[in-house]
């Protein structure tokens, strides 16, 4: 069967974006293969999180993970720190990794501006890194938005590299996939592009959001001062709301909001309110959920282990392989 690897970096609690965008192809993809869905929380610690926050974050990606459906007994559900064979392959697959074209990866570029006092080396190789991750478990497809397409790509490259040095053909080549359907981005509240933890608070909707704050966001969203001609086009944020609408909305309700707009009778409190009442009705379950999932120590604590188990099972078999290719042979 193929097999499918993808991960999260625990930042925080999941918003709708990390939903829609990777969580739902996860629930679908544990039913038709072998899938490796971990917490990727080596590669959190570019950005120096306390001991504190580190493992509160996890243990919110795992309770998350759990509550939204994806399922231990389908798919293998582990942290990324419990597979140190990870870590392993991560340095044989730097010594093959080259500074300039590390320094090429939009990621990289993006980061070393944005934190001109934080470029350290393992920012420099999160794609091997996430290499590592990926070929550790010799994998086929990998469920990703788009702004990890660059990521995978180098995946790619360090896998036929080490192919071809070793005259091997031990990686499959992997490649990103969500189910026949197109990649989406979902839109943030502030106006702007795609919904995102470091855009701000404002900016994301939590899957586990509480009803009165997920009211208050929605509320603030970002508009504009209305259509003033018939048939105008959205503004961005105005688009965006609708994008939202989309998600959560019946399809009649978001046609009817579009028809008053194009003939300028909307009234945008409404449409929020109509999206805040959308938005609640399909957060609800997930919120109740997460809560009584977070406060189940012993099944975090099973999940965790079993996933651990099952992980290494599959890593440590890659790992002594890798280790006969490349010609660590014992002596004892
Ligand atoms: P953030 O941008 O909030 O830091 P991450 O980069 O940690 O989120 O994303 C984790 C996963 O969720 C990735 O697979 C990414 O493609 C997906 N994702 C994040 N934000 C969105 C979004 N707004 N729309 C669609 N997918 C998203
Ligand atoms: N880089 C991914 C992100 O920021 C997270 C990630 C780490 C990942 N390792 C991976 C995704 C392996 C898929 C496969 O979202």
């Amino acid at each position: 069967m193929e097999i499918v690897v993808s991960g999260i970096r625990p930042t925080g609690k999941l918003h709708i974006g990390n939903y829609f965008g990777a969580v739902s192809h996860f629930l679908k993809m544990q039913n038709s293969f072998d899938c490796y869905f971990f917490i990727a929380d080596f590669h959190s610690l570019t950005t120096h999180p306390t001991p504190a926050d580190l493992h509160e974050s996890v243990r919110i990606v795992l309770a998350e993970y759990l509550a939204l459906g994806l399922d231990p007994e389908k798919a293998v559900i582990y942290l990324q720190s419990d597979v140190p064979e990870v870590t392993e392959l991560y340095l044989y697959l730097n010594m093959n990794a080259y500074k300039g074209e590390l320094e090429r990866v939009s990621s990289f570029k993006e980061k070393a501006k944005s934190q001109p006092d934080n470029i350290n080396a393992g920012l420099l190789t999160y794609p091997t890194l996430m290499a590592a991750d990926i070929l550790i478990h010799k994998a086929h497809k990998v469920p990703v938005g788009k702004d990890q397409e660059q990521h995978l790509e180098m995946t790619r490259t360090f896998a036929n590299r080490f192919n071809r040095l070793y005259q091997s053909e031990y990686f499959p080549e992997p490649t990103a996939f969500t189910f026949g359907e197109q990649l989406i981005k979902v839109p943030g509240l502030t106006g702007t592009g795609k919904m995102s933890k470091s855009a701000g608070e404002a900016d994301c909707i939590y899957i586990s959001e509480e009803a009165d704050i997920l009211k208050k966001k929605i509320m603030r969203a970002v508009t504009d001062s209305g259509p003033t001609k018939p048939n105008s086009k959205l503004t961005q944020p105005v688009a965006n709301i609708f994008s939202l609408m989309e998600l959560v909305s019946d399809k009649d309700v978001t046609n009817s909001f579009k028809k008053s707009y194009a003939d300028c009778t909307i009234r945008y409190g409404d449409l929020k309110k109509q999206l805040a009442e959308d938005m609640e009705k399909f957060i609800y379950p997930f919120r109740e959920k997460i809560k009584d999932t977070l406060a189940n120590k012993q099944l975090l604590a099973k999940v965790a282990k079993q996933g651990a188990e099952s992980a290494r099972e599959s890593a440590s078999k890659t790992i002594k392989e890798v280790r006969e290719i490349i010609g660590f042979k014992k002596f004892y």
